[in-house]
């Protein structure tokens, strides 16, 4: 008898591109696409996560802030500091957290936890973004993948933010690609609108990663089930749980995805295009944000370099890098190989 040996291939892990790594704080909602995007940075060499300040969105604040602490310890990194921000919108009404989606846990409703021990960094988000700010002039990148309350606050605090940042990456809007909220908002957007419209005009080296190009990308089931396969470990069949939950809320709604049975990745492209911009193609312009009325939660791009008789369009507007287009099968390999590599030690 002819015995078979079935051996799998797996891409190489990225490596290294930069002398030094991108020193990030990840402000974000978790969430499950949050989650997929927290193990990419923690498995990616070009990323050191030096914080994760977490704000009300996809669940309330303090079940961010819990999953934020929850996802690092499980994954082996609980020295990570986490802090708790904003519980509401500046202005608007608070919203119910949308249940239906990332389930009422915000990870898919996982059926059990273990024990961590992992404990609140005591500041704020605001106070913890302006504090690193501060001791790391030039040095620090926000990638903010919820609402924009943190940092529409840590701006309160301190004006002088957008120089003492390096560059600040958002998953959030849409320009051509119609809304998930509304036929115009993107949800984290839509969640704080004021809040988003102080960011795209503070003055940040700003990048846009919006519903223009997460919409094209889509992240089958089976790929996080062969993740949680090829490398076993707590964590990765809790993102592997959080995931199938995530699809059949994104396959019930959309035929296409359900073809594959997927889901988006969302804020996973915000790191992506944090260490592989060339992945994207980009029109940079102003960009406003509808604050109230039918349209609220929209965010504008003038795309025509014109005088416009109305205000609020003049060059005290900064530009904003919007990502327009994506190589979505390079997105997708890149994701794949990231998190099949041997962040986790096992
Ligand atoms: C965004 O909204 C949230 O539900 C996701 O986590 C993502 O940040 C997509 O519109
Ligand atoms: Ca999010």
């Amino acid at each position: 008898m002819t015995r078979i040996l079935q051996t799998t291939f797996y891409p190489p892990a990225p490596t290294m591109n930069h002398l030094a790594p991108h020193r990030v704080i990840y402000d974000t909602d978790p969430g499950v696409d949050d989650a997929m995007a927290l193990y990419y940075a923690l498995a990616h060499p070009d990323i050191e996560v030096v914080g994760v300040t977490t704000t009300f969105g996809n669940v309330t604040v303090e079940q961010a802030a819990c999953n934020a602490l929850y996802l690092l310890a499980i994954a082996g990194r609980g020295q990570i500091p986490v802090t708790q921000g904003v519980a509401a919108p500046l202005v608007k009404a608070s919203e119910a957290p949308p249940d239906h989606i990332h389930g009422a846990d915000g990870l898919g409703n996982l059926p059990q936890r273990v024990a961590t021990h992992n404990q609140l960094d005591a500041r704020t988000s605001a106070q913890f973004i302006v504090d690193m700010a501060r001791q790391h002039p030039g040095e620090i990148t926000v990638v903010a993948v919820g609402p924009l309350g943190n940092l529409a606050l840590a701006l309160a605090i301190e004006p002088a933010l957008p120089q003492l940042l390096r560059q600040v990456i958002i998953m959030g809007g849409a320009v051509l690609e119609p809304g998930n909220v509304s036929p115009v908002a993107e949800a984290n957007i839509w969640n704080d609108p004021h809040a988003a419209d102080i960011v795209f005009t503070a003055g940040f080296d700003l990048t846009m990663v919006g519903l223009d190009v997460t919409h094209q990308v889509i992240l089958p089931v089976h790929l996080f089930a062969q993740i949680a396969q090829h490398r076993q470990h707590l964590a990765t069949d809790t993102l592997h749980h959080a995931v199938a939950f995530y699809a059949n809320f994104y396959s019930g709604l959309y035929p296409h995805v359900a073809e594959i049975h997927g889901c988006f990745g969302h804020d996973v492209l915000a790191f992506v295009a944090l260490t592989n911009p060339e992945l994207f193609s980009t029109a940079t312009g102003r960009v406003r944000v509808t604050v109230d009325g039918l349209a609220q939660g929209q965010t504008m791009l003038r795309r025509k370099d014109i005088a416009y008789p109305q205000s609020g369009w003049g060059p005290e507007v900064p530009d904003t890098q919007v990502c327009m287009q994506v190589q979505a099968q390079a997105c997708k390999d890149l994701i794949e190989r990231t998190l099949m590599a041997d962040w986790l030690g096992v």
